[in-house]
Protein backbone atom coordinates (compact mmCIF):
# COMPACT_ATOMS: atom_id res chain seq x y z
CA UNK A 1 0.00 0.00 0.00
CA UNK A 2 1.83 3.13 -0.69
CA UNK A 3 2.05 5.75 1.70
CA UNK A 4 0.60 8.83 -0.75
CA UNK A 5 -2.42 6.74 -1.80
CA UNK A 6 -3.45 6.27 1.73
CA UNK A 7 -2.53 9.79 2.62
CA UNK A 8 -4.47 11.48 0.06
CA UNK A 9 -7.34 8.97 -0.08
CA UNK A 10 -7.84 8.62 4.06
CA UNK A 11 -9.65 5.26 3.52
CA UNK A 12 -12.63 5.06 6.33
CA UNK A 13 -13.84 1.89 7.83
CA UNK A 14 -16.22 0.13 5.23
CA UNK A 15 -18.50 -1.14 8.64
CA UNK A 16 -19.13 1.80 10.49
CA UNK A 17 -19.38 3.50 7.23
CA UNK A 18 -22.50 1.28 5.77
CA UNK A 19 -23.81 -0.87 9.23
CA UNK A 20 -23.11 2.59 11.51
CA UNK A 21 -24.07 5.78 9.18
CA UNK A 22 -20.66 7.01 10.38
CA UNK A 23 -18.47 9.04 7.92
CA UNK A 24 -15.72 9.89 10.09
CA UNK A 25 -14.64 6.89 11.30
CA UNK A 26 -11.21 6.68 9.87
CA UNK A 27 -8.32 4.21 9.21
CA UNK A 28 -5.28 4.33 10.72
CA UNK A 29 -2.05 2.80 10.26
CA UNK A 30 -1.01 0.30 13.21
CA UNK A 31 1.13 -2.32 12.65
CA UNK A 32 4.02 -2.57 10.45
CA UNK A 33 5.88 -6.00 10.06
CA UNK A 34 7.09 -5.15 6.22
CA UNK A 35 7.64 -1.62 4.64
CA UNK A 36 9.54 0.60 2.29
CA UNK A 37 10.46 4.16 2.30
CA UNK A 38 6.71 4.48 0.49
CA UNK A 39 4.84 1.61 0.59
CA UNK A 40 3.57 -0.56 3.56
CA UNK A 41 4.10 -4.32 2.16
CA UNK A 42 2.45 -6.04 5.27
CA UNK A 43 1.07 -4.80 8.74
CA UNK A 44 -2.61 -3.53 9.61
CA UNK A 45 -4.93 -0.80 9.64
CA UNK A 46 -7.68 -0.32 12.38
CA UNK A 47 -10.57 2.08 12.21
CA UNK A 48 -9.61 4.66 15.12
CA UNK A 49 -13.08 4.17 16.50
CA UNK A 50 -13.02 3.29 20.63
CA UNK A 51 -16.74 1.35 19.73
CA UNK A 52 -15.59 -0.69 16.64
CA UNK A 53 -11.37 -1.02 16.26
CA UNK A 54 -11.95 -2.97 13.69
CA UNK A 55 -8.71 -4.48 11.84
CA UNK A 56 -7.93 -4.59 8.16
CA UNK A 57 -4.83 -6.74 6.83
CA UNK A 58 -1.57 -5.04 4.49
CA UNK A 59 -0.37 -8.54 2.88
CA UNK A 60 2.22 -8.71 -0.50
CA UNK A 61 1.15 -4.42 -0.25
CA UNK A 62 -2.41 -5.03 -1.15
CA UNK A 63 -4.69 -3.73 1.85
CA UNK A 64 -7.82 -5.88 2.50
CA UNK A 65 -10.20 -3.31 3.48
CA UNK A 66 -13.41 -5.48 3.14
CA UNK A 67 -16.60 -5.23 5.99
CA UNK A 68 -17.15 -8.75 6.32
CA UNK A 69 -13.20 -10.12 6.26
CA UNK A 70 -13.69 -13.24 8.39
CA UNK A 71 -16.20 -14.67 5.95
CA UNK A 72 -14.21 -12.88 2.70
CA UNK A 73 -11.15 -14.47 4.02
CA UNK A 74 -12.38 -18.15 5.09
CA UNK A 75 -13.27 -18.21 1.63
CA UNK A 76 -9.98 -16.89 -0.26
CA UNK A 77 -7.10 -17.94 2.30
CA UNK A 78 -6.32 -20.27 -0.21
CA UNK A 79 -5.70 -17.29 -2.76
CA UNK A 80 -3.59 -15.51 -0.18
CA UNK A 81 -1.67 -18.34 1.09
CA UNK A 82 -0.80 -19.58 -2.77
CA UNK A 83 2.98 -20.19 -3.45
CA UNK A 84 4.59 -18.64 -6.34
CA UNK A 85 7.76 -20.50 -6.08
CA UNK A 86 7.30 -23.89 -6.75
CA UNK A 87 8.10 -25.11 -10.51
CA UNK A 88 6.14 -25.65 -13.75
CA UNK A 89 6.07 -29.50 -13.13
CA UNK A 90 5.18 -29.33 -9.52
CA UNK A 91 2.67 -26.54 -10.45
CA UNK A 92 1.34 -29.19 -12.90
CA UNK A 93 0.81 -32.25 -10.73
CA UNK A 94 -1.06 -29.93 -8.01
CA UNK A 95 -3.68 -29.04 -11.17
CA UNK A 96 -4.19 -32.69 -12.18
CA UNK A 97 -4.43 -33.86 -8.82
CA UNK A 98 -6.93 -31.17 -7.72
CA UNK A 99 -8.65 -31.33 -10.99
CA UNK A 100 -10.99 -29.38 -13.37
CA UNK A 101 -13.59 -27.19 -11.90
CA UNK A 102 -11.27 -27.08 -8.13
CA UNK A 103 -10.68 -23.74 -6.71
CA UNK A 104 -7.46 -23.96 -7.94
CA UNK A 105 -7.87 -24.77 -11.38
CA UNK A 106 -11.01 -21.94 -11.39
CA UNK A 107 -8.46 -19.12 -10.10
CA UNK A 108 -5.65 -19.96 -12.77
CA UNK A 109 -8.40 -20.13 -15.30
CA UNK A 110 -9.71 -16.38 -14.33
CA UNK A 111 -5.90 -15.30 -14.04
CA UNK A 112 -5.00 -16.69 -17.29
CA UNK A 113 -7.76 -14.94 -19.29
CA UNK A 114 -7.69 -11.57 -17.62
CA UNK A 115 -3.65 -11.62 -17.61
CA UNK A 116 -3.90 -12.51 -20.88
CA UNK A 117 -5.71 -9.76 -22.38
CA UNK A 118 -4.24 -7.30 -19.66
CA UNK A 119 -0.50 -7.52 -20.55
CA UNK A 120 0.37 -10.90 -22.89
CA UNK A 121 0.66 -8.05 -25.67
CA UNK A 122 4.51 -7.29 -23.86
CA UNK A 123 4.87 -11.17 -24.02
CA UNK A 124 8.00 -12.17 -26.60
CA UNK A 125 6.72 -16.10 -26.08
CA UNK A 126 3.29 -14.72 -27.69
CA UNK A 127 1.95 -15.31 -31.19
CA UNK A 128 0.52 -13.66 -33.16
CA UNK A 129 -3.67 -13.87 -33.91
CA UNK A 130 -5.92 -12.20 -35.26
CA UNK A 131 -7.59 -10.97 -32.57
CA UNK A 132 -4.55 -10.01 -30.10
CA UNK A 133 -4.44 -8.96 -26.69
CA UNK A 134 -5.14 -5.34 -25.36
CA UNK A 135 -8.76 -5.07 -25.80
CA UNK A 136 -9.46 -3.80 -22.50
CA UNK A 137 -7.45 -0.42 -23.28
CA UNK A 138 -8.91 -0.01 -26.35
CA UNK A 139 -12.38 -0.19 -25.07
CA UNK A 140 -11.16 2.30 -21.67
CA UNK A 141 -9.92 4.47 -24.63
CA UNK A 142 -13.12 4.52 -26.33
CA UNK A 143 -14.85 5.15 -23.06
CA UNK A 144 -12.66 7.91 -22.24
CA UNK A 145 -13.71 9.48 -25.85
CA UNK A 146 -16.84 9.40 -24.91
CA UNK A 147 -16.66 10.58 -21.55
CA UNK A 148 -14.78 13.80 -22.17
CA UNK A 149 -12.74 15.86 -19.63
CA UNK A 150 -13.87 15.87 -15.72
CA UNK A 151 -12.64 17.22 -13.13
CA UNK A 152 -8.93 16.88 -11.65
CA UNK A 153 -8.93 14.59 -9.08
CA UNK A 154 -8.34 10.76 -8.13
CA UNK A 155 -9.54 8.53 -10.63
CA UNK A 156 -11.14 4.94 -9.22
CA UNK A 157 -10.78 1.43 -11.50
CA UNK A 158 -13.38 -0.57 -9.80
CA UNK A 159 -13.15 -4.07 -10.68
CA UNK A 160 -9.67 -3.47 -11.86
CA UNK A 161 -8.98 -7.22 -12.48
CA UNK A 162 -5.17 -7.88 -12.59
CA UNK A 163 -5.02 -3.36 -13.41
CA UNK A 164 -3.85 -3.03 -17.01
CA UNK A 165 -6.70 0.04 -17.16
CA UNK A 166 -5.34 1.38 -13.70
CA UNK A 167 -1.78 1.40 -15.49
CA UNK A 168 -3.27 2.69 -18.56
CA UNK A 169 -5.07 5.27 -16.79
CA UNK A 170 -2.34 7.30 -15.14
CA UNK A 171 -0.38 6.72 -18.44
CA UNK A 172 -3.20 9.41 -20.12
CA UNK A 173 -3.74 11.65 -16.60
CA UNK A 174 -1.68 13.07 -14.00
CA UNK A 175 -4.14 12.20 -10.87
CA UNK A 176 -4.10 9.50 -8.19
CA UNK A 177 -5.47 6.32 -9.49
CA UNK A 178 -6.55 3.25 -7.51
CA UNK A 179 -7.61 -0.02 -8.54
CA UNK A 180 -9.69 -1.73 -6.58
CA UNK A 181 -11.00 -5.26 -7.07
CA UNK A 182 -11.84 -8.34 -4.45
CA UNK A 183 -10.58 -11.11 -6.50
CA UNK A 184 -7.13 -11.54 -4.25
CA UNK A 185 -4.91 -13.32 -7.48
CA UNK A 186 -5.80 -11.76 -9.98
CA UNK A 187 -4.77 -8.25 -7.35
CA UNK A 188 -1.62 -10.01 -6.87
CA UNK A 189 -0.68 -9.75 -10.61
CA UNK A 190 -0.88 -6.29 -10.50
CA UNK A 191 1.03 -5.47 -7.30
CA UNK A 192 4.10 -7.50 -9.04
CA UNK A 193 3.68 -5.84 -11.75
CA UNK A 194 3.44 -2.27 -10.01
CA UNK A 195 6.36 -3.00 -7.45
CA UNK A 196 8.55 -5.24 -10.22
CA UNK A 197 7.43 -4.36 -13.39
CA UNK A 198 7.41 -7.77 -14.31
CA UNK A 199 3.80 -10.44 -15.34
CA UNK A 200 4.13 -13.53 -13.74
CA UNK A 201 0.94 -16.03 -14.57
CA UNK A 202 0.31 -18.88 -15.88
CA UNK A 203 -1.08 -18.93 -19.11
CA UNK A 204 -4.09 -21.60 -19.94
CA UNK A 205 -2.75 -24.04 -22.89
CA UNK A 206 -5.73 -26.69 -23.05
CA UNK A 207 -7.66 -28.69 -20.55
CA UNK A 208 -5.65 -28.20 -17.24
CA UNK A 209 -2.68 -27.72 -19.05
CA UNK A 210 -0.52 -24.19 -18.30
CA UNK A 211 2.19 -22.72 -18.94
CA UNK A 212 4.35 -20.30 -17.03
CA UNK A 213 5.27 -16.96 -18.44
CA UNK A 214 7.23 -14.32 -16.93
CA UNK A 215 8.33 -11.29 -18.66
CA UNK A 216 8.96 -7.06 -18.47
CA UNK A 217 5.78 -4.65 -18.43
CA UNK A 218 7.12 -1.51 -17.19
CA UNK A 219 4.20 1.79 -17.29
CA UNK A 220 5.08 5.47 -17.22
CA UNK A 221 3.46 7.15 -13.94
CA UNK A 222 3.10 3.64 -12.36
CA UNK A 223 3.93 6.12 -9.02
CA UNK A 224 0.84 7.48 -9.05
CA UNK A 225 -1.07 3.91 -9.29
CA UNK A 226 -1.93 1.61 -6.45
CA UNK A 227 -4.18 -1.61 -5.80
CA UNK A 228 -6.49 -1.97 -2.69
CA UNK A 229 -9.11 -5.07 -1.83
CA UNK A 230 -12.18 -3.29 -1.88
CA UNK A 231 -16.00 -4.40 -2.32
CA UNK A 232 -17.48 -1.74 -4.74
CA UNK A 233 -20.26 -1.92 -2.85
CA UNK A 234 -19.09 -1.23 0.32
CA UNK A 235 -16.36 0.93 -0.74
CA UNK A 236 -14.23 2.57 2.36
CA UNK A 237 -13.86 6.22 0.98
CA UNK A 238 -15.80 9.48 2.26
CA UNK A 239 -18.54 10.87 -0.44
CA UNK A 240 -17.83 12.62 -3.24
CA UNK A 241 -13.68 11.94 -3.18
CA UNK A 242 -12.92 10.97 -7.00
CA UNK A 243 -13.28 12.70 -10.28
CA UNK A 244 -14.04 9.62 -12.20
CA UNK A 245 -15.13 5.87 -11.64
CA UNK A 246 -14.16 3.70 -14.67
CA UNK A 247 -15.99 0.30 -14.13
CA UNK A 248 -14.96 -2.02 -17.51
CA UNK A 249 -16.68 -5.41 -17.83
CA UNK A 250 -17.93 -5.63 -13.94
CA UNK A 251 -21.55 -4.44 -13.89
CA UNK A 252 -23.01 -7.88 -14.52
CA UNK A 253 -20.24 -9.34 -11.81
CA UNK A 254 -21.48 -7.34 -8.88
CA UNK A 255 -23.90 -8.89 -6.51
CA UNK A 256 -25.56 -6.20 -6.33
CA UNK A 257 -26.28 -4.37 -9.44
CA UNK A 258 -28.26 -1.34 -8.10
CA UNK A 259 -25.87 -1.06 -4.82
CA UNK A 260 -23.29 -0.86 -7.21
CA UNK A 261 -24.49 1.69 -9.04
CA UNK A 262 -25.41 3.69 -5.53
CA UNK A 263 -22.14 3.15 -4.05
CA UNK A 264 -19.91 4.52 -7.24
CA UNK A 265 -22.58 7.49 -7.28
CA UNK A 266 -21.91 8.28 -3.85
CA UNK A 267 -18.00 8.69 -4.38
CA UNK A 268 -18.19 10.42 -7.65
CA UNK A 269 -17.51 14.29 -6.81
CA UNK A 270 -19.56 16.66 -8.17
CA UNK A 271 -19.20 17.54 -12.12
CA UNK A 272 -17.32 14.10 -11.40
CA UNK A 273 -18.39 11.07 -13.94
CA UNK A 274 -19.03 7.43 -13.84
CA UNK A 275 -18.17 5.42 -16.98
CA UNK A 276 -18.87 1.99 -17.24
CA UNK A 277 -19.15 -0.76 -19.85
CA UNK A 278 -20.44 -4.41 -19.71
CA UNK A 279 -21.74 -6.99 -21.46
CA UNK A 280 -24.96 -7.65 -19.61
CA UNK A 281 -23.59 -11.41 -19.29
CA UNK A 282 -25.62 -11.99 -16.09
CA UNK A 283 -24.63 -14.97 -14.21
CA UNK A 284 -26.57 -16.67 -10.69
CA UNK A 285 -22.86 -17.48 -9.25
CA UNK A 286 -22.48 -13.80 -9.66
CA UNK A 287 -25.40 -11.86 -9.22
CA UNK A 288 -28.79 -13.73 -7.68
CA UNK A 289 -31.31 -13.92 -10.58
CA UNK A 290 -33.52 -11.18 -8.96
CA UNK A 291 -31.04 -8.40 -9.08
CA UNK A 292 -30.36 -8.86 -12.63
CA UNK A 293 -31.50 -5.62 -14.24
CA UNK A 294 -33.78 -6.62 -16.94
CA UNK A 295 -32.11 -9.79 -18.14
CA UNK A 296 -34.59 -12.38 -16.68
CA UNK A 297 -37.82 -11.75 -17.36
CA UNK A 298 -39.10 -11.47 -21.41
CA UNK A 299 -42.67 -10.28 -19.56
CA UNK A 300 -41.59 -6.84 -18.09
CA UNK A 301 -41.63 -4.14 -19.86
CA UNK A 302 -38.02 -3.87 -20.83
CA UNK A 303 -38.72 -7.47 -22.33
CA UNK A 304 -35.53 -8.06 -20.62
CA UNK A 305 -33.06 -5.79 -21.89
CA UNK A 306 -30.32 -4.44 -19.68
CA UNK A 307 -29.96 -0.92 -21.34
CA UNK A 308 -33.22 0.38 -20.73
CA UNK A 309 -33.63 -0.32 -16.83
CA UNK A 310 -29.89 1.16 -16.71
CA UNK A 311 -31.00 4.66 -18.55
CA UNK A 312 -34.32 4.66 -16.51
CA UNK A 313 -32.07 4.55 -13.29
CA UNK A 314 -29.43 7.24 -14.61
CA UNK A 315 -32.71 9.32 -15.49
CA UNK A 316 -34.11 11.56 -13.07
CA UNK A 317 -38.01 10.35 -11.97
CA UNK A 318 -37.85 7.34 -14.80
CA UNK A 319 -37.49 4.73 -12.47
CA UNK A 320 -38.69 4.83 -8.79
CA UNK A 321 -34.95 3.03 -7.68
CA UNK A 322 -33.51 6.07 -10.09
CA UNK A 323 -29.87 6.88 -8.72
CA UNK A 324 -30.27 10.26 -7.22
CA UNK A 325 -27.91 13.16 -8.55
CA UNK A 326 -26.62 10.78 -11.60
CA UNK A 327 -27.30 11.81 -14.79
CA UNK A 328 -26.60 9.05 -18.00
CA UNK A 329 -25.03 11.89 -20.49
CA UNK A 330 -23.38 9.31 -23.41
CA UNK A 331 -23.81 5.72 -24.45
CA UNK A 332 -22.06 3.73 -27.38
CA UNK A 333 -22.77 -0.01 -28.39
CA UNK A 334 -21.19 -2.87 -29.87
CA UNK A 335 -17.77 -2.11 -28.29
CA UNK A 336 -15.50 -5.25 -28.49
CA UNK A 337 -13.97 -7.55 -25.67
CA UNK A 338 -13.49 -10.78 -25.64
CA UNK A 339 -12.13 -13.32 -22.39
CA UNK A 340 -9.63 -15.81 -23.88
CA UNK A 341 -10.39 -19.48 -22.50
CA UNK A 342 -7.16 -21.59 -24.16
CA UNK A 343 -5.32 -21.74 -26.96
CA UNK A 344 -8.33 -22.88 -29.42
CA UNK A 345 -11.23 -20.57 -26.78
CA UNK A 346 -12.00 -17.11 -27.22
CA UNK A 347 -15.54 -15.33 -26.04
CA UNK A 348 -15.98 -12.26 -28.09
CA UNK A 349 -18.37 -9.85 -26.12
CA UNK A 350 -20.45 -6.94 -27.74
CA UNK A 351 -19.96 -4.22 -24.77
CA UNK A 352 -22.37 -1.39 -23.78
CA UNK A 353 -21.10 1.78 -22.66
CA UNK A 354 -22.55 4.85 -20.36
CA UNK A 355 -21.09 7.42 -19.10
CA UNK A 356 -23.52 9.45 -16.64
CA UNK A 357 -22.37 12.67 -14.51
CA UNK A 358 -23.07 13.78 -11.02
CA UNK A 359 -24.76 16.85 -10.88
CA UNK A 360 -22.33 20.17 -10.56
CA UNK A 361 -22.16 21.38 -7.25
CA UNK A 362 -24.68 24.69 -6.19
C1 LIG B 1 -15.12 -9.59 -15.84
S1 LIG B 1 -13.86 -9.06 -14.73
C2 LIG B 1 -13.30 -7.58 -15.53
C3 LIG B 1 -11.89 -7.19 -15.14
C4 LIG B 1 -11.36 -5.95 -15.90
N1 LIG B 1 -12.10 -4.77 -15.55
C5 LIG B 1 -11.40 -6.19 -17.36
O1 LIG B 1 -12.33 -5.68 -18.02
O2 LIG B 1 -10.54 -6.91 -17.87
C6 LIG B 1 -14.82 -8.39 -13.39
C7 LIG B 1 -13.97 -8.03 -12.18
O3 LIG B 1 -14.80 -7.38 -11.22
C8 LIG B 1 -14.44 -7.86 -9.94
N2 LIG B 1 -15.57 -7.64 -9.02
C9 LIG B 1 -16.79 -8.25 -9.04
N3 LIG B 1 -17.55 -7.78 -8.02
C10 LIG B 1 -16.81 -6.85 -7.37
C11 LIG B 1 -17.05 -6.04 -6.22
N4 LIG B 1 -18.19 -6.07 -5.57
N5 LIG B 1 -16.06 -5.22 -5.82
C12 LIG B 1 -14.87 -5.17 -6.48
N6 LIG B 1 -14.59 -5.93 -7.57
C13 LIG B 1 -15.54 -6.76 -8.00
C14 LIG B 1 -14.13 -9.33 -10.17
O4 LIG B 1 -13.35 -9.86 -9.12
C15 LIG B 1 -13.39 -9.26 -11.50
O5 LIG B 1 -12.00 -9.09 -11.35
Amino acid sequence: MKLSHFEALQPVCPVCRTERQREDSRLVIGTIERRSDTTIEEGLLLCASADCQREYPIIDGIPLIIPHLRSWLSTNIAQINARDDLGAITESLLTDCCGPGSAFDTTRQHVSSYAWDHYAEFDPLEPIREDPPGLVVRLLDQCLQLAGSFPKGPLLDVGCGAGRTSFALAERSSDLVLGIDLHYAMLRIAARVLSTGTVRYTRRRVGIVYDRREFPAAFPNSDQVDFWACDANSLPFRDKQFAAVIGLNVLDCANSPLSFLQSVARVTAAGGKVILACPYDWSAAATPIEHWLGGHSQRCESRGATEPVLRSLLTSGAHPCAIQGLHLIAEADNLPWHVRLHDRSTMQYSVHAIVAKVEDAE
